[in-house]
């Protein structure tokens, strides 16, 4: 049987037990492949669900305008999941953007806005998204602040974890951006077992850390706090530098065949030190968030190939 809805493959993604790279204390560690998305990362979860609730908050239609501040996964999400809808995509990044993001945006069909890194620019890119939506009579996403964001990790990505892990789950480690995966799983996963153990990963030295926010992953907020991260639901927050993550990225595609991002390999990497101090034999997951497709120029500068 064949599907005609592309967005119908969204979510429902795999889970791989990794073989080679191996946690401390006997333990088990499974991710789950968020590449195997329509666009190639986990934030298809959740355009679609902001998408929707902006349709049905505002009644938009097509022709209708929907704008997001993004440089990364989420600008190509929201690009694809409002193409399907008839709506109008504009994307906000900040000037520094790659070269090759802006014109796979473009290829996708949105118009895409330069805007400002700097808080106290006047042209900041989150704030001038909310302008531009306001002037254009557009709705403005808003990935930082919409809790369509958390509810979609909740509704699905957990809901997906523990029916394929029949439960037997007891850690789970991710990345913190705007921290709608961590809050959306946490959340449901506590829910349902009081000690799962839920492991934040962030940039050594990171505002969540409580340093000054040097060390950067890309998709990994280092110098702000998302106000959708629900700090109850974490247990641990575990650092990682820049450069551990990157080599952990190489050793996932290199030993296992999984083509995962960096901030993936800050995961992975955040998992195998929670390990040491888990229950021997304990099930830890996280999630491959993209792939290494997004990061070839950032590997080959940084790494001797
Ligand atoms: C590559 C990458 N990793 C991790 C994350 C973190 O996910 P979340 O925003 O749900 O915290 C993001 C989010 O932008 C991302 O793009």
């Amino acid at each position: 049987m064949s599907v005609t809805d592309i967005m119908r493959f969204i979510g429902n993604t795999p889970i791989l037990e990794l073989t080679r790279i191996r946690p401390f204390n006997n333990c088990r560690l499974l991710v789950k492949l968020e590449y195997f998305n329509p666009t190639g990362s986990h934030k298809d979860r959740i355009a679609l669900y902001m998408v929707k609730s902006a349709i049905e908050k505002y009644g938009l239609k097509e022709g209708d305008i929907v704008v997001e501040a993004s440089s990364g996964n989420t600008a190509i999400s929201v690009t694809f999941i409002a193409k399907r809808f008839g709506l109008i995509p504009i994307i906000v990044v900040p000037k520094a953007t790659s070269v090759n993001k802006v014109r796979l945006l473009k290829l996708m069909g949105a118009e895409v806005v330069f805007g400002n890194e700097d808080p106290s620019s006047p042209n900041y890119y989150l704030k001038l998204a909310e302008d531009i939506a306001k002037e254009r009579g557009g709705v403005f996403l808003n990935q930082y602040a919409n809790p369509a964001n958390v509810r979609a990790h909740y509704e699905t990505t957990a809901v997906e974890i523990w029916n394929q892990l029949n439960g037997s789950i007891d850690c789970f480690v991710m990345g913190v951006g705007t921290g709608g995966t961590i809050t959306g799983v946490g959340r449901y996963l506590k829910e349902r077992k009081r000690d799962v153990v839920i492991v934040a990963v962030t940039p050594k030295g990171s505002k969540l850390a409580g340093g000054p926010g040097i060390d950067r992953i890309e998709g990994l907020l280092h110098k702000d706090i998302a106000p959708l991260l629900d700090r109850s639901i974490i247990d641990k927050v575990i650092e990682v530098p820049y450069s551990e993550a990157l080599d952990m990225s190489l050793r996932l595609v290199r030993d296992e065949g999984v083509l995962g991002g960096i901030s993936s390999g800050a995961n992975i990497v955040g998992a195998l030190k929670i390990s040491k101090e888990l229950e021997p034999r304990s099930t830890i997951v996280t999630l491959i968030v993209d792939s290494i497709f997004r990061y070839i120029d950032l590997l080959e500068q940084n790494i001797m190939m």
